[in-house]
């Protein structure tokens, strides 16, 4: 028998300066695919970059405020939550991220077979 225990693994993605604000960037990691974006007070957000409705890039989305529009068919997806706005409905997973000595690091989470 064994126990599963999730793990968050902290990635550098890019430095914080090199962001520009309400545009996304795509991060790649072990086959996962975020959209990282700087809202212009500075706080960041990272969700999965697929749309839920037919996988639009949703780092090429316009944002704004707390959400960014889909590129492909324009549904609004609040960064904070994932959550897709009414009428639509949806989600998408979002990510916690940090900062540290300027680099902007984003954290995924594996999960680990524990033995028992
Ligand atoms: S693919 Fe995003 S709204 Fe259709």
């Amino acid at each position: 028998m064994s126990v599963q225990e999730e793990q968050t693994v902290w990635v550098k993605a890019v430095s914080y300066g090199d962001l520009a604000v309400n545009t996304g960037k795509t991060i790649r990691y072990q086959g996962e695919e975020v959209a990282l974006f700087k809202l212009s007070g500075g706080k960041l957000h990272a969700i999965q970059n697929r749309c839920p409705h037919k996988q639009g890039v949703l780092a090429e989305g316009i944002v704004c405020d707390e959400h960014v529009f889909c590129p492909m068919h324009d549904r609004k997806i609040h960064l904070p939550t994932g959550v897709v706005q009414k009428p639509d409905t949806g989600c998408v997973r979002t990510y916690p991220t940090k900062i540290q000595d300027g680099l902007v690091f984003i954290g995924f989470s594996k999960a680990e077979e524990l033995a028992s």
